[in-house]
């Protein structure tokens, strides 16, 4: 399915509080290097348009948000949401998501990785591109803390079965715990907005969370 042009982004708007380049992390990044008070940290990997990015952040604005973004242009697009908001807990970055949750998330220090509809490289020769894959799924094992959680939502039958098998190695990866599809109250009352596009279809969204043991 094709994605439409984004909207242009006001070139007088800041967006130095709100998107960074994964190239230009230092080794030694910490979370605590952005957001001083240490709230509980949630990673969105793929954060596409970044409505989850805004909803998430305000509806939990004791926690805090790194969405992580391949590419340059709705990174840069998701930061600017951010931005207009004024969001103080949530930043966006440029770079791959797998690099980053392996190159600088510390071990147990994550309360909640966000994947939705990630991706699905529908080609058999494609599949090893998709980002659940098994060494995706030990580094998010190892960078949950205790009772932290993965949330993984698709409109892709066969990838979110293959994914639920591949997770189900994973000892300390509890579940999957069925999520309920809740109503939509206005028209961006959605976890993202391929929730949003795939529900308006009318087509079905595979949904699931796991726990840290
Ligand atoms: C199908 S879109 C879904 C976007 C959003 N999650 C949603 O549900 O509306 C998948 C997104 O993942 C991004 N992506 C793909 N591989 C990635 C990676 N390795 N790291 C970060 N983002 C990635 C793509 O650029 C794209 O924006």
């Amino acid at each position: 399915m094709g994605r439409r042009a984004l909207r242009k982004i006001d070139p007088e708007l800041d967006l130095n509080n709100h998107l960074r380049s994964l190239d230009e992390l230092p080794d030694s990044w910490r979370a605590a290097d952005w957001f001083c008070r240490g709230g509980p940290l949630e990673i969105e990997i793929g954060s596409g348009k970044g409505l989850f990015m805004v909803s998430a952040s305000q509806l939990r604005p004791a926690h805090d948000f790194v969405g992580v973004e391949v590419s340059a242009k709705y990174a840069r697009f998701a930061a600017a949401k951010l931005a207009r908001c004024r969001s103080e807990n949530s930043i966006m970055i440029h770079g791959d998501g797998l690099r980053f949750l392996h190159d600088w998330v510390e071990d147990s220090s994550i309360l909640a990785v966000h994947v939705y509809f990630p991706d699905p490289w529908w080609k058999k020769r494609h599949r090893r591109r998709r980002i659940l894959n098994a060494s995706f799924l030990r580094d998010v094992q190892r960078v949950l803390r205790t009772e932290g959680r993965l949330h993984f939502w698709t409109d892709v039958e066969e990838y979110f079965r293959a994914t639920l098998d591949l997770i189900g190695e994973e000892p300390d990866l509890v579940g999957p715990y069925e999520v309920e599809e809740s109503p939509a109250e206005h028209d961006l009352d959605y976890r993202t907005h391929f929730e949003r596009r795939t529900r308006i279809q009318r087509a079905p969204v595979y949904r699931a969370e796991f726990v840290k043991r």
